[in-house]
């Protein structure tokens, strides 16, 4: 495994690839790897010749300082759980390399409805960050296939409209990997590391809340069903932000279901200074 700090030696190196017309896949991350990350990398071997994965926490789509300060960070761990795995090549730039006139300075992306809907109501400027340092990150690895959790479901479509319309991009594959679930139906996140044993108890019952709504949406009026889900959350402890069905192409949120258009539940909450998200198909 070679590891790069530099753009411009990652970029020399992947050239030599493209030039043998190689595929290259990349998993992008801000570290604190854990198995979902690993099977993003599995899928990224299977569809790929040389595997390329980014560690960086990037600052800019924190809203909140305090959340970017605790953000966890092993990268030696990571390190060696990417050796194991077999990834080729791992970029770990400085903030420097990334934004080298600064931060705050990025030109705003088009991203339309997506940035003001959902998390973008709760985490102001977070998609323009994610924007950003995405189509950096592309820019230095200049990768042909991508792998993104479904986890982060509206990064997902974020990162989908980027793609779609920038043309340097375009011939981009972005391939989205199902969320991976510990024996508690929690889904895997970096953050899941900050919590304290009683939390990881009480953690699952945002699953358990999903799988309420998949269990009992039939079609109408969703208020009621979406009243229940609430208090279920707050019943486990939770400080929830939003707890919606959404359209799951455009994430629209629904408050009628009419029966045929596909949907996922989607949920954001705290646990103490905790903010775990999740999402599910719901039909
Ligand atoms: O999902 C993440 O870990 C980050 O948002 C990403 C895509 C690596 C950009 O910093």
């Amino acid at each position: 495994m070679i590891l790069f700090k530099k753009k411009r030696d990652i970029q020399e190196f992947i050239a030599g690839y493209h030039q043998k017309n190689q595929q290259v896949g990349f998993v992008p991350t801000m570290g604190a790897l854990h198995q979902g990350h690993l099977q993003l990398l599995q899928a990224a071997r299977r569809h790929s010749d040389l595997t390329v994965c980014s560690i960086f926490v990037n600052p800019t789509q924190f809203n909140d300082k305090k959340d970017l300060e605790k953000y966890p960070r092993t990268i030696e761990k990571d390190l060696e759980l990417l050796e194991h795995q077999g990834c080729d090549v791992v970029f770990y730039p400085e903030v420097e390399e990334i934004y080298p006139e600064g931060t705050g300075q990025g030109s705003p992306y088009d991203l339309g409805e997506l940035e003001f809907i959902l998390e973008g109501r709760y985490r102001p400027g977070h998609f323009q960050g994610v924007a950003d340092v995405v189509s950096r990150l592309f820019d230095c690895v200049r990768p042909d296939q991508v792998f993104f959790g479904q986890k982060d479901l509206q990064q997902c479509s974020v990162i989908a409209h980027l793609i779609a319309t920038t043309p340097d991009f375009r011939h981009i594959r972005m391939h989205q990997v199902p969320t991976l679930r510990e024996a508690s139906g929690l889904a895997m996140s970096s953050r899941n590391a900050r919590l304290t044993p009683e939390q990881l108890q009480a953690a699952p019952a945002i699953y358990h809340t999903l799988l309420h709504l998949k269990e009992h949406l039939v079609p109408g009026d969703l208020t009621g069903l979406l009243q229940q889900a609430a208090e279920r959350l707050a019943h486990a402890g939770f400080r929830t932000d939003y707890v919606t069905i959404a359209e799951t192409d455009t994430l629209k949120e629904c408050t009628r279901w009419d029966g045929q258009t596909p949907v996922s539940g989607l949920i954001a909450a705290y646990l103490g200074e905790v903010r775990l998200i999740d999402n599910m198909p719901l039909n």
